[in-house]
């Protein structure tokens, strides 16, 4: 197996479940690509992974011991991955990258029918051992392949393909009584926001009847749907239309209606404000704004428009619930957003809860990138 050195020294955050090595931080490392073993400057063996050379993250781990990378490991990681999501049902993230151990690899379940995601070089040039292992472990019907762009931004070319099975042309997914169905395409470019589930649920908790409510960036209209469903007069915006379409079925097998408007969002809360809405909730959960450090203060520019917006259309006493799903916007840039949207519509305001992404995308703290979502709820406190 080929090998690579780290500078001394470099070993530290390695031995501390770190799996990323980046390529100024090896003082030997092999010419080819491949499955590499990690070596300490005096020696020790850290792990083994996958070298890719050229790349600033040069060798991605995908375990801290000697042991080989083939398909026996796959299906343990696999088992693994499943065993911790047991009590979740048959629609969830069964495999979230470094988080359980698989760089470069996200696997979402819909019972049946995997998407999945491949987001480096490593984690495709190592299909072969990984692809029998997950359809052994999940007994899937189907796998799609699911083209991102860190995998283009990796150098990867990936169509959209069945890894195995027929894809079905359309994907459903069920979330506490709701039904959805999405045709395949858009399913594949946009899947169905697992992630936020927990919210949708602590979010439908404190809708009441009669309430209005604002879902902002809806998708299908998971939040939207839910405040309906409780007797909530609910207004929808994205500009999407697939997805509005999938909200408008949804909303009919369940019997509820959602009002909606297909456009860009800051515009059309814009409007809404100029036409004098008055909103009890607002939804505000726009996709990634930063997709690097440099995105920042474009991001915060335009999280402080949106919740600007929303402070001019609460009603007294209504709360906004704002969501950036950017590793690279932290809480605290969330919460300086919200400040400066504050000052810009004198709105004094409380922070009633700050929550983070579930437990089928699990936070490891060693690995802070595996961080992203973020969502405060805001609730205007004034005083005089
Ligand atoms: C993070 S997802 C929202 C997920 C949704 N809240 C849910 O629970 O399923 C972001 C959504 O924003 C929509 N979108 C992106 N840019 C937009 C824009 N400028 N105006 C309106 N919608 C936009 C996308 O179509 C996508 O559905």
């Amino acid at each position: 197996m080929q090998r690579a050195v780290l500078k001394p020294g470099k070993e530290k955050k390695v031995k501390n479940f770190y799996p990323t090595v980046y390529a100024d931080e090896l003082a030997e490392a092999p010419k080819a690509p491949g499955i590499t073993r990690l070596y300490a400057a005096g020696g020790e063996p850290l792990g083994t992974g996958y070298f890719e050379p050229g790349s600033r993250a040069a060798l991605r781990l995908y375990r801290f011991d000697e042991g080989p990378l083939d398909a026996a490991f796959f299906e343990v990681r696999f088992r693994e991955a499943a065993r911790r999501r047991e009590r979740l049902g048959p629609y969830h993230r069964l495999v979230h990258a470094e988080a359980d151990g698989l760089p470069g690899l996200v696997v979402d379940r819909f019972s049946e029918v995997l998407l999945v995601q491949v987001r480096t070089q490593g984690a495709w040039a190592l299909k072969d051992r990984w692809i029998p292992a997950l359809e052994r472990v999940t007994g899937a019907r189907a796998a799609v392949l699911v083209p991102t762009e860190y995998g283009k931004k990796a150098g990867l070319s990936l169509e959209k393909r069945a890894l195995w099975g027929t894809p079905p042309k359309t994907l459903a997914y069920e979330e506490d009584g709701l039904s959805f169905e999405l045709p395949l395409e858009l399913a594949q470019t946009k899947g169905f926001y697992l992630d936020q589930r927990e919210n949708r649920r602590l979010f439908e908790a404190e809708v009441q009847p009669g309430m209005a409510v604002l879902d902002v960036y809806s998708h299908v209209g998971g939040f939207a749907l839910r405040a309906a469903r409780k007797g909530a007069r609910a207004l929808a915006v994205d500009k999407d239309l697939a997805a509005l379409g999938a909200l408008d079925r949804a909303a009919r097998t369940l019997g509820v209606w959602v009002d909606v408007r297909s456009g860009d969002a800051p515009r059309v809360l814009a409007a809404l404000v100029a036409e004098g809405h008055r909103f009890d909730r607002i939804v505000l959960d726009p996709p990634a704004l930063a997709k690097s450090p440099r995105d920042l203060p474009r991001a915060k520019h335009i999280f402080t428009e949106l919740l600007a917006h929303a402070f001019r259309l609460l009603a007294p006493g209504g709360r906004v619930w704002v969501s950036s799903c950017s590793y690279y916007v932290k809480e605290a840039d969330l919460l300086e957003a919200a400040r400066r949207a504050g000052a810009d519509t004198a709105t004094r305001f409380r922070v009633v809860r700050i929550t983070h992404q579930p437990d089928d995308h699990p936070w490891v703290a060693q690995v802070p990138e595996t961080l992203y979502l973020k969502t405060l709820v805001l609730e205007p406190h004034p005083i005089s």
